[in-house]
């Protein structure tokens, strides 16, 4: 696998690399093509300067005196007659005569360039014509030796070399400190990730990068911290399952155990039978609520919903439990205002409103009162079941709709609770989109409260 780093240092180098290589490519032509231009004005306009002399005194004397100048200085020059014959020059002739073009009718006043090329030849070169009265009557040819240009040349190369190796080693070392700077925290990111992988999910990222970086590992942090929570939630409910399982089965082994070996009485063979298909219906009950929460946790319930006209809804409601409350003595009241209406899975909301009414009667004492009813409050409606029963304790209230959550879990299991019952209302009333919420004196009553919200004409 090749790494990161050395991908992203390789790209960055090749990209810098030929930026820089084309920039001084036209740096230096630039700045060639410019000293040769220099060169070739300055060379040009020696010659003209030769020219303004020889044109007020085009005679041997002059043309001896330009000569004898130029002799001294770095350039040279050569003087015609306008047949290009030579007149005159600074140094041997020999070397000039391929330059030399003879007449030239079209030469301008301001002279011309005849040699440029300072790589090829030995000379670059200008010519200025000398006239008299509007007629050419010499040339004034001036050459400079190339060497020198070769020469300044070679400096200038040198110099971009040195430059060209001090900006290839800056930009390896800067690209290795930037893509190693990059890579850091990618590197630190994936190390969190495998510690997670392994179930070590304290890992912390330091957050000093504010940019995607940043955020990455604000979210690997967030993935740790919701893993070990489902982690731990996932732990304690197979402890509650196993837990709450055992029990049942050892009142129903125990019993059978006493039923086998013993002669016993009649009645008391039938106590112990009741006991064992108790705690087995318990069981059954069980592990038909688990079944439904593990299909509400997997999004596998199908909430069909429906305008349910809520007075009618109540009504069937009161009919179907107003027996078994009278059983244990409590009054039941159900009260709605006629045509209210909720959208609603009716068999969902039916589940839900009698688990409420079960808790509300379990934990009513003998004689109690339970409500059920529904009101319009704003846009909302809600519905309310209230006993005055003993009460949830403040501390245990923002526990009771967690799984197997029971605030006595010694009385509780004598009326038969497992603790599951408020989990899949929460459940159930959240997959509506409705709320709900509990309110709780001790000894006064409880009351909780389903909110739809927004109103169903
Ligand atoms: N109306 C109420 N009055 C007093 N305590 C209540 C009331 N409703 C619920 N509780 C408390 O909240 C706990 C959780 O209730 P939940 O309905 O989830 O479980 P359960 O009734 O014990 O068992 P299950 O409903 O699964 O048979 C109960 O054990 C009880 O302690
Ligand atoms: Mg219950």
């Amino acid at each position: 696998m090749k790494k990161l780093s050395v991908k992203l240092g390789i790209l960055f180098f090749f990209i810098i690399f030929g930026l820089v290589t084309f920039m001084f490519f036209f740096l230096h032509n630039g700045i060639t093509q410019s000293r040769v231009e220099e060169e070739l004005t300055s060379l040009q306009s020696r010659g003209n300067s030769h020219r303004d002399i020889l044109e007020k005194h085009f005679d041997q004397d002059t043309i001896a005196h330009v000569v004898l100048m130029e002799s001294e200085a770095e350039t040279d020059v050569v003087i015609t007659n306008q047949d290009g014959q030579i007149l005159n020059s600074s140094a041997p002739a020999e070397a000039f005569v391929k330059y030399l073009k003879g007449p030239l009718p079209s030469i301008p006043s301001e002279g011309r360039v005849i040699e440029g090329h300072w790589e090829d030849e030995p000379y670059i070169s200008t010519v200025s014509p000398v006239e008299k009265d509007g007629q050419l009557v010499g040339l004034v040819y001036m050459f400079q030796d190339t060497a020198s240009i070769h020469s300044m040349m070679k400096r200038l190369n040198e110099h971009f070399a040195i430059s060209g190796w001090i900006s290839v080693i800056f930009t390896i070392v800067i690209i290795i400190f930037l893509s190693k700077g990059i890579t850091k925290p990618l590197l630190k990111m994936k190390a969190a990730t495998r510690e997670i992988s392994k179930g070590n999910y304290s890992v912390s990222l330091p957050d000093t990068y504010d940019d995607e970086m940043g955020e990455l590992a604000e979210s690997i942090e967030t993935l740790a911290r919701d893993l070990q929570y489902l982690t731990k939630q996932r732990n304690e409910f197979l402890a509650s399952i196993s837990h709450e399982l055992r029990t049942p089965l050892t009142y129903i082994k125990g019993y059978a155990d006493i039923l086998r070996k013993q002669d016993l009485p009649k009645e008391e063979t039938e106590k112990y039978l009741t006991i064992i298909v108790d705690e087995a219906n318990r069981l059954t009950q069980l592990v038909k609520e688990l079944f439904e929460l593990a299909k509400l946790d997997q999004n596998q319930f199908a909430i069909v919903k429906e305008k349910v006209d809520l007075h009618p809804f109540f009504e069937k409601i009161k009919q179907r439990l107003l027996p078994i409350f009278q059983e244990s003595k409590i009054e039941f009241t159900v009260s709605c205002p006629p045509n209210l209406y909720v959208m609603a899975d009716p068999l969902r909301l039916e589940q839900i409103l009698f688990n409420l009414l079960d808790n509300a009667k379990k934990y009513s004492p003998n004689n109690g009162a339970v409500v059920l009813k529904a009101l319009k409050h704003k846009n909302e409606v809600h519905i309310v079941v209230q006993d005055h029963g003993k009460g949830i304790p403040e501390k245990d209230l923002p526990l009771i709709f967690n799984r197997f959550y029971r605030v006595d879990k010694a009385r509780t299991r004598s009326l038969g609770g497992s603790g599951l019952g408020l989990a899949i209302v929460k459940e159930l009333v959240h997959a509506h989109g409705a709320d709900i919420t509990v309110s709780s004196t001790e000894n006064a009553g409880t009351c909780f409260e389903i909110i739809f919200k927004g109103e169903v004409r």
